[in-house]
């Protein structure tokens, strides 16, 4: 998607000096900083401390990873262990069990001595799959928007939660693709976006994306959802999706469930974009089964943002010795969601639906 005019993805190989480069989101909005991932450790680093986040991205990144892995040693044990050493590095996303343990998997009848070439062919291909599947999502997804418009004829009010845009995978996004696509197609759309502490992803991605398209958008802090559903200022919600399960309950970023409470009180329909690489098709119970994220508290008792003197700085926002906890992720049972938008389709969110999608 563009950033000042410019396409731009959120992670690459380049060709030209065989590197894996990546933006490093914890700069932005206010840095657009371009890093490179030189080995195994680098591309764990980028995953557990959020250089990279989203789902999607973090599965490609953990792909790209294997590669840096396999110039070191490409034996099976070796691939098994930095698999593992990649896996544990944030544990709810189920994109990066899934992209790992399809390179283990594919690995198995490769000669050793010919696994670096063949990762990075994967890899590559997994980054390529993920910018297709997002732009179908787009396509599949902005459906409802349009049919919103139609009846509507004046502008489409959706409220997303966190960011799951172009920046949460390799291109487009997944709630914030069917956004671009109606855009695209001129139906005029203003986005309501969730700040989403304590990170504010919202504020500092999500706004950014829609900004750089020149999209009509309104910044709320993350309680102001529930007041403008019942005030009729939210026509549907769409949000992104960490780990769905094979019936339909959706993990994602700590907060997502309240809006589908609140747009299931008020009757708006409530959609998750999902990659087919975002469903856990072995697990049936969400609440039970999916691990949440408890991520370090500093990120609920500071916040950080530019200074009066434009420089980065995190300050505190506590009492001295308070005690914070940090929960990244919630579950939002299927019962409160509308439809899930996939790259194969729109489907209900129910275990034959969603096993069927394995057979498309
Ligand atoms: O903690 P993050 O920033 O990695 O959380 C991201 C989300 O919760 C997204 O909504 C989800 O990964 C879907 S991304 C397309």
């Amino acid at each position: 998607m563009l950033v000042d005019q410019k396409n731009l993805t959120t992670i690459w190989f380049d060709d030209e000096f065989s590197l894996v480069k990546i933006i490093d989101q914890r700069f932005l909005p206010h840095e657009l900083k371009i890093v490179t991932l030189f080995n195994l450790e680098d591309a764990e680093y980028a995953i557990r401390e959020m250089q990279v986040r989203g789902a999607p991205l973090i599965g490609v990144t953990a792909a790209f990873g294997m590669y840096l892995a396999s110039l070191n040693n490409s034996s099976n044990d070796s691939m098994i262990q930095s698999g593992i050493f990649l896996k544990n590095a944030r544990p709810t996303a189920v994109n990066l069990s899934w992209s790992v343990n399809k390179i283990l998997k594919d690995i198995e009848s490769i000669d050793v001595s010919s696994r670096k070439n063949f990762i990075l062919d994967l890899a590559k291909k997994i980054r390529s799959d993920d910018i297709e599947a997002c732009r179908k999502i787009g396509e599949n997804g902005a459906s409802f928007i349009e049919d919103i418009y139609k009846k509507k004829q004046s502008p489409v009010n959706i409220l997303t939660h966190c960011n799951a845009g172009w920046l949460a995978t390799v291109d487009w996004g997944t709630a914030l693709s069917p956004i671009f696509n109606a855009n695209k197609k001129n139906i005029p759309i203003h986005v309501w976006v969730d700040e989403t502490r304590p990170r504010n992803q919202g504020f500092n991605l999500t706004a950014w994306e829609l900004i750089n398209e020149n999209i009509n958008c309104s910044l709320i802090v993350d309680n102001v959802g529930g007041h403008l559903m019942q005030k009729g200022m939210v026509d549907l919600c769409i949000t992104g999706t960490d780990r769905t399960t094979s019936t339909g309950d959706v993990c994602n970023k700590i907060g997502t469930y309240l809006k589908a409470l609140a747009a299931h009180d008020n009757n708006i329909p409530f959609y998750v974009a999902a990659p087919i690489s975002s469903i856990d098709f072995d697990i049936s119970d969400g609440l039970k089964e999916i691990p949440i994220e408890e991520r370090d508290a500093s990120e609920v008792t500071s916040i950080t943002g530019l200074n009066s003197n434009k420089k980065l700085e995190t300050v505190s926002i506590i009492p001295e010795n308070a005690k914070a906890v940090n929960y990244a992720f919630d579950v939002t049972p299927a019962k409160f969601i509308t439809k899930i938008i996939t790259e194969k389709g729109n489907v209900n969110p129910d275990k034959e639906s969603i096993t069927n999608l394995l057979k498309v």
